[in-house]
């Protein structure tokens, strides 16, 4: 595989179950209810601008995809800022930039409709995934995530 016969285009609702199974494929644990919630929130509510993207190769197989949310409120007030909330290349796809490209078409597509501002959460540990944003121009923001154990 090289990187032009590569497609990236909007997530569709049909994409579910491939989108689960590389998840699960990554992670090595199934969050099939953590996607049935995203899907029907992305897919079935007019508030979210689709702004989901998966990588596909030429014979339509489904390899990586990148899910965020743009938040249109009331009256489609528009906030200026996004969230990435999960990203995922199957591994038998991974260094190949795959991730690279859906992060570079992910954030052109925001800057289109007017998004300023690009936030995530990632693992304190998961030094892999921060090199990984890092590399990808994210830096920690000013904001710290506040938490206390009950
Ligand atoms: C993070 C992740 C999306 C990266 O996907 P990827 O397609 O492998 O990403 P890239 O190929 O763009 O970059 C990965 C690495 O490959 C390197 N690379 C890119 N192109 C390469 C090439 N042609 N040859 C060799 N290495 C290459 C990059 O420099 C990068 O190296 P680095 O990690 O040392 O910086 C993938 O590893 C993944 O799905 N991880 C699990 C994510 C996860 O936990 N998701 C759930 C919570 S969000």
């Amino acid at each position: 595989m090289n990187e032009s016969t590569l497609k990236i285009r909007l997530m569709k609702a049909g994409d579910f179950d491939v989108v689960v199974g590389i998840d699960e494929k990554v992670l090595k644990a199934s969050r099939q209810e953590y996607y049935e919630v995203k899907f029907e929130k992305l897919f079935k509510s007019n508030d979210y601008l689709p702004v989901s993207l998966v990588a596909e190769e030429e014979d339509g197989t489904l390899v990586g995809f990148v899910m965020g949310e743009i938040y249109m409120g009331e009256y489609g007030i528009f906030h200026e800022e996004a969230t990435l909330d999960t990203i995922g290349v199957d591994p038998d796809y991974q260094h190949k930039g795959i991730g690279e490209q859906l992060i570079n078409e992910f954030v052109e597509h925001l800057r289109k409709v007017g998004v300023r501002k690009l936030n995530t959460l990632v693992d304190w540990n998961d030094s892999k995934l921060i090199h990984f944003f890092s590399a990808n121009q994210f830096s920690p923001s000013k904001t710290i995530n506040l938490e206390r154990g009950l």
